[in-house]
Formats: structure tokens, C-alpha cells, sequence
């Protein structure tokens, strides 16, 4: 439940002040059209001869400055931060983690949650690698092992500089996830954006599963996850539905087949400027290349095993070529750890408009030419290739 917030932050006060049980304490984000100075601060206490200090890490997004602060000082130091508008407190102590999040509504979002000396031994070196930390309440919501929660990491590190790119300027961040399934990825991705890169983000999570929207509801709700929405429908609904307009940036994590194309497709018609596609299987290309006669080297489509590795690069490969010659500046990189999964490719691109090269157009039709396929995203966007290669 949301609370007043003065009162929220002076019971954080004590905490940050007790160089004997804080652990760590990371303020960040910033509050609806305000901007704290610095933009990010972490708190620790240090030994040092004198004496514990209270350690401060201030950052203006790029160059961090540390400061020791002995007892006598360290009020006048935590005051004026906790007086700075930042949008989350996270406070790690050696018995609890408190989660201070404000709302649109200027309210604070408390979270509490109870841990062990061992636990935070075990978890606190570790803890500055992750993009959310460990502690969040959210993957204790989704019950999130060691696994996701790298997963959930690979994921973000990949979304982080590509929101900071499209972020618009004078309205919120559009995020849609399409085929988000479970959405833990979409609730991290959510979590991230709105304390890291805008508070107002707004993400709208799809899936064709109806049961689907009804428990991620639940579940966001559960995390204190403002902002964020669910809607059962299907790629193709959502294709003609009014309420996705100015889209800035379409997920499509493992949609199967060719719903990763139709996702895709989708971007290009929003005028997406930031797409992350994880593709799943792919088995339209590896029909065709089954059904071709005549095509090249044989030997690489001849075996199942072989013919199905060949068509997950050949679809990808089309897909990235396909997004360049719209307008993309494209990546195609490993996305998690293959001893994770197999389907560990990632699609990254970003709008730039840069028309493409005579070269590049030439590279694509001999491609598709010389494998004799016909490839969905192609299809899905017919009149927008033709213009191309006409
Ligand atoms: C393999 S799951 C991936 C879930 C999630 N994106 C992830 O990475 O964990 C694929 C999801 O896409 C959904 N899906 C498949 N085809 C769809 C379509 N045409 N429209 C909307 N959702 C679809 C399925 O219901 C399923 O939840």
C-alpha cells in the first residue's frame, strides 16, 4: 500500500546511518519531471584507520565520486540525499532489505523483506554486477532462480543502451512486449526502465493466452509494478488495434516461428525506433529448404540436425538483412550463454532512416535467390521490400 512519503524516507534514515548493520544502500531514478544531483548515490560503510566511515558514490551518469564521511558528518551527508527526488532507495542491511519506490502520485512504495547475515555475505560482492538487484521483491514474486535472474541480467544489458537511444523527448517511453508469455522478462524490463531510464515508462505486455494477462495482472500488481499492463491478444489483433500507437520500443522474446517475423513486422509498420527480437525456432525456412530442388551446397540442408541449424541462421541472417535494407542499424548478437539454451541469438536494431546500400540490396536477393526461400518477414512486408528493391 502506498504511504506518505516524508515519513517513508526519515524510518530510512536510521538505517543508512548504522555503519554497523547497513550493508549497502543505492539510491537511483528520479521522481515524475524532477532530477536529483547526483543522479545516482551508493552508500557503504568502510574501515579505515580512524574509524567506520560512511562511504559515498555519487554519479552524474558518468564520472563516480567517492567520499568518506566520518560519524559527525554523516547526517548532514544522508539528509540532503534522502532531500534529493530520487525515484528508488534500495537499503540492504544484515538483517533486512528495504525497497523505498515513489509513485506517480509522490507516495512511497514500501517494501521489507527479511534476510540473513549469510545471505548477504554470500550475495553482497556479487551485488553490483546486476542490473536489478538481487533483492528485488520482483523475482521473489516470480519465484525467479540463479538462472532467470542471469537471464534476466543478459537481457537487460542488452535493452539498457538501446532505451537510452529512443527514449522520447515529452512523453513517456513506449514499450510492447509481443508473445510475452510468463512476462518476467517484460516486468524486469519494466522495473529497469522505471528506475533507470524513465519513470513514466509505459509497457503493455501481449500474449494470445488469455490466462495469460489475467495472472501477469496479478503477479505485476503483486511486485508494485505501476505502469505496466497485460492485454490477451494476438500479434495480429494487436496489428490493427488503436491503442498501439507511438511505440518506441517492440520485444519479441521467443515468440515461436514466424510470430518473431510478425512481431518484427509489426515494429517496422509502428515506426519502432528500438527492437529486440530473440527468435525462436524456425521452421518455416527449414520446410522450404526441405521442399527446395537445386539449391547450393547441398550437403549443408541434406540431415535434419544440420538442415535445422542452417535455417535458424539462414532465417536470422534474412531477418537482419531485411531490417537494414528498412532503415535498421542491426546486431545479431549472443544473448544468454549457450550451455543456458541453444535459441541464444538476439536481434538488436535501432531506426536510423540510413537508406541502403546498392551492395547490401544485391546481398539480399542473391540470398533469397540462391536458398530459394520466401521469407515471412518478406511476405509480412511486401509493399515496404518492393519500395526497396525496386
Ligand atoms: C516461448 S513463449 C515466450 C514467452 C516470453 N516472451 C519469454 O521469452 O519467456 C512464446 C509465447 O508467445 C505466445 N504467442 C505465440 N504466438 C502468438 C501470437 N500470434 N500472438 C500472441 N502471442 C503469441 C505464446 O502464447 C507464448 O506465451
Amino acid at each position: 500500500m502506498p504511504e506518505p512519503l516524508t515519513p517513508a524516507l526519515d524510518r530510512l534514515r536510521p538505517l543508512l546511518l548504522d555503519t554497523e548493520g547497513l550493508v549497502r544502500a543505492v539510491a537511483s531514478g528520479h521522481r515524475r519531471s524532477e532530477h536529483p544531483d547526483p543522479a545516482r548515490a551508493e552508500l557503504r560503510p568502510v574501515e579505515l584507520r580512524s574509524g567506520r566511515q560512511l562511504q559515498v558514490t555519487a554519479t552524474d551518469g558518468r564520472i563516480p565520486v567517492t567520499r568518506n564521511y566520518a560519524p559527525q558528518e554523516a547526517g548532514a551527508a544522508v539528509d540532503a540525499l534522502l532531500g534529493q527526488p530520487f525515484g528508488n532507495w534500495h537499503v540492504e542491511t544484515r538483517d533486512q532489505v528495504v525497497q523505498l519506490r515513489v509513485t506517480k502520485r509522490g507516495e512511497a512504495q514500501v517494501h521489507t523483506s527479511q534476510q540473513s547475515v549469510e545471505a548477504v555475505d554470500a550475495g553482497h560482492d556479487k551485488a553490483k554486477n546486476h542490473l536489478i538487484d538481487p533483492a528485488d521483491p520482483l523475482f521473489r514474486v516470480l519465484g525467479a532462480d540463479g538462472a532467470k535472474r542471469r537471464q534476466v541480467d543478459a537481457f537487460l544489458r542488452q535493452l539498457a543502451p538501446i532505451a537510452r537511444k529512443v527514449k522520447p523527448e515529452g512523453r513517456p517511453l513506449r514499450v510492447v512486449d509481443l508473445g510475452c508469455g510468463n512476462a518476467y522478462l517484460t516486468m524486469a524490463a519494466h522495473r529497469y526502465l522505471s528506475a533507470e531510464i524513465d519513470p513514466d515508462v509505459q509497457t503493455l505486455g501481449v500474449d494470445i493466452r488469455p490466462e495469460m494477462a489475467e495472472r501477469n495482472a496479478r503477479v505485476a500488481a503483486e511486485a508494485g509494478l505501476e505502469g505496466l499492463r497485460f492485454k490477451a491478444a494476438s500479434i495480429e489483433e494487436a496489428a490493427v488495434d488503436p491503442e498501439f500507437t507511438g511505440v518506441d520500443i517492440v520485444l519479441a522474446l521467443h515468440a515461436c516461428d514466424t510470430a518473431t517475423d510478425d512481431s518484427l513486422a509489426l515494429a517496422v509498420r509502428w515506426r519502432a525506433k528500438g527492437v529486440l527480437a530473440a527468435p525462436c525456432c524456425h521452421n518455416d525456412v527449414q520446410r522450404q529448404l526441405q521442399a527446395a530442388d537445386g539449391i547450393p551446397f547441398a550437403g549443408l540442408t541434406r540431415h535434419a540436425i544440420l538442415r535445422e541449424r542452417f535455417a535458424d541462421v539462414l532465417t536470422d541472417s534474412i531477418r537482419a538483412d531485411l531490417l537494414r535494407l528498412l532503415g535498421y542499424r542491426v546486431e545479431v548478437v549472443e544473448f544468454i550463454d549457450s550451455k543456458h539454451t541453444p535459441r541464444n541469438a538476439l536481434i538488436r536494431a535501432v531506426h536510423t532512416g540510413t537508406a541502403p546500400t546498392a551492395r547490401r540490396v544485391a546481398e539480399y536477393t542473391e540470398m533469397v535467390a540462391s536458398w530459394q526461400v520466401k521469407p515471412a518477414l518478406a511476405d509480412r512486408l511486401a509493399p515496404e521490400v518492393e519500395a526497396v528493391l525496386a
